[in-house]
């Protein structure tokens, strides 16, 4: 057993801890209450580890191995009172999830898409730029209001493909903020890995930061460039460099983004008079089922990964199976919910998903060949 320090913030005090590579999440959770007069009674707390949430009832090990530099902890604590209101907020029929996909109205008119962020795995906060940040470089006038930016970030991170894809992975980023163009940090970043131009994550996910403006700040990059870059940011919250493994995690959030919109679009849901798929600007991507969000994954991939020197042939296999968890995972849903009537549908998602398997075993045999 080995004794290190870990490092514990909490509402911007940040203090010391002694912990080991025999620490449980549970032991955190109390050593933590205690650091800063945290009670049961009064506070619900949580303590977020490398952006995932740790459960207080967890007897497993945080730190299995002593990390290179002290671990970064985070105590996210809410009083009693404001829970109580979350919880009510949580039966308001407004703010329903996707479960009721049914529905093909705008239940919630205070974002663009109709629904909000899941009420756990999230982004706490919002950070933009303000024109004084930008100094001399633009004027008022010509470029968009501070406001539009904030709204933008929220439009993200309550993309309801964003959502699935926070849900699935039980993820809480404390900031999403807004980058400016010219960033020193992200020059720095430039100089020492030459990429990752359009946005940079900060202690696997505590914060995001991305870049919403053109580089001459008269209007925003388009949206599903955005969309892409989260992604992008969000799959570093596991994988720090561009290899392999860390393009395999990307594309398997893409394809549950893209999936989130093509159900969506299916059950005819329609927010503003559009399809959320439409609002997203992925009704092409989302038209042919699950083969065409198979194609569309393995084509953005073959548009990023050359520049670091891979190939995305390997990461067919991975894209076909996470397409065809996602049909089985939501046939299986509907079939509990409409007890058959379905099977004609079903075949020609599976032929669908079949073309698209054999299109990239293809890819691959052509490529062997060379
Ligand atoms: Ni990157």
């Amino acid at each position: 057993m080995s004794l290190f320090q870990a490092t514990i913030s909490y509402k911007g005090e940040t203090r010391n801890i002694e912990v080991s590579t025999s620490t449980t999440a549970g032991e955190l959770f109390e050593k933590v209450k205690h650091l800063f007069y945290l009670k049961n009674e009064h506070h619900t707390v949580k303590l977020l580890y490398k952006g995932k949430m740790l459960r207080a009832d967890d007897a497993s090990i945080v730190f299995a191995q002593m990390p290179p530099k002290p671990p970064k902890l985070i105590v996210m604590a809410s009083s009693q009172n404001a829970v109580q209101e979350v919880q009510t907020k949580r039966s308001d029929p407004t703010i329903r999830g996707f479960d009721h996909s049914n529905a093909t109205k705008v239940i919630d008119t205070r974002t663009v898409w109709g629904t909000g962020q899941d009420i756990q795995y999230k982004f706490v906060k919002f950070e933009v730029c303000t024109w004084q940040s930008f100094g001399v470089r633009a004027t008022a006038e010509e470029q968009p209001h501070p406001f539009a930016a904030r709204q933008l970030l929220e439009q993200l991170a309550t993309d309801p493909g964003v959502v699935a894809v926070m849900r699935e992975r039980k993820l809480v980023v404390n900031t999403l903020g807004e980058m400016d163009p010219i960033d020193d940090r992200l020059m720095q970043k430039k100089q020492e890995h030459g990429a990752c131009l359009l946005g940079y994550n900060t202690n696997h996910g505590l914060a995001i930061h991305i870049r919403l403006r053109t580089m001459d700040l008269k209007g925003f990059m388009p949206y599903t460039q955005l969309v892409t870059t989260l992604i992008h940011e969000l799959s570093h919250n596991w994988v720090g460099e561009h290899d392999l493994l860390f393009w395999g995690n990307f594309a398997q959030m893409r394809v549950e983004y893209l999936h989130t919109h093509a159900r969506l679009a299916a059950h005819g849901y329609i927010s503003k008079g559009k399809s959320t798929a439409v609002i997203a600007g992925v009704s092409v991507e989302c038209q042919n089922g699950m083969a065409g969000i198979a194609d569309a994954a393995m084509k953005e991939l073959a548009g990023e990964m050359p520049q670091y020197g891979l190939s995305p042939l390997p990461l067919g296999p991975a894209i076909i199976d996470r397409c065809r968890q996602l049909t089985e995972q939501f046939e299986n849903l509907e079939q509990g919910r409409k007890l058959g009537g379905s099977d004609q549908r079903k075949d020609a998602r599976r032929a669908a998903l079949e073309a698209a398997e054999k299109r990239v075993k293809d890819s691959t045999q052509k490529r062997d060949k060379r």
